[in-house]
């Protein structure tokens, strides 16, 4: 049976204080059937992940983002190869944020590229926004998104995040949630994919909603994921939804 994914994305909303003390108040029981990862920024990346190494904490750790560029003279980038040299498990690509800043499917296939040789697994990220939703360019907008991840050859991970719905406490209905999670596995089937996660405004409140919807494989979390005791939450609520099916 595989397992529930349950990440949450920092964004860049800690100082090193409050990620340290996360990672230190950990007091979860590994379990096969929840896997949980948390994003920090690049900065906080390697103490987290030696602490949790170290500690022996069932929490895998990813980045956020890297450069589309291999080395060389990118003042500020960060590569692909860099972030697989601290041993890290996951990396997002086109959050709807970086898509804001500039990323685009040119750029993603270059970041993409890169990543398919370092060992870390992709967690891709799509998303359409209100006006394309209410344009009826839903699909058209996910099957652009779509297309370069459909060549990886490699595992990776799908998120789905509504752009209206990141941040601003509006939560996609569950039956939005479940459309859009068949038309993905649907556009996904012969791929290596491991799993479709939902993002979107989820707390302790709404997890148990989605996670019973079929083809909804985990969550990607921002807000609701910067405490550990609302973060404990979700995994406990995902590990009873695991449990009772
Ligand atoms: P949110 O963010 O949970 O704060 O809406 C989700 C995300 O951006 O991944």
């Amino acid at each position: 049976m595989s397992s529930l994914y349950i990440f949450g994305n920092w964004k860049m909303s800690q100082s090193l204080e409050e990620a340290e003390t996360f990672v230190q108040s950990w007091d979860v029981q590994p379990n096969p059937l929840v896997e949980a990862a948390v994003f920090p920024s690049f900065p906080h990346l390697q103490s987290i992940k030696t602490y949790a190494t170290q500690k022996n904490i069932p929490l895998k750790v990813g980045a956020q983002d890297c450069s589309t560029q291999e080395s060389g003279a990118y003042t500020s980038q960060v590569s692909a190869q860099m972030i697989q040299e601290l041993a890290l498990d996951y990396i997002l690509l086109g959050h709807s944020e970086c898509r804001q800043a500039g990323d685009n499917e040119e750029s993603l296939a270059k970041k993409l590229a890169l990543v398919s040789k370092t060992h870390l697994i992709p967690v891709f990220c799509v998303g359409e926004s209100l006006a394309e939703r209410e344009g009826q360019k839903l699909k058209s907008r996910l099957k652009q998104q779509l297309s370069i991840i459909q060549t990886y050859k490699e595992p990776f991970i799908l998120a789905y995040e509504p752009v209206w719905a990141i941040g601003t406490g509006k939560v996609a209905t569950p039956q939005e949630i479940q459309e859009v999670h068949d038309f993905l596995h649907q556009e996904l089937q012969r791929t290596p994919l491991l799993g479709v996660l939902y993002g979107g405004s989820v707390k302790p409140e709404n997890a148990a909603e989605i996670l019973a919807l079929n083809g909804v494989e985990g969550l990607l979390i921002g807000g609701a994921s910067l405490e550990y005791e609302s973060f404990k939450k979700i995994l406990e609520i995902a590990l009873k939804t695991k449990e009772s099916t």
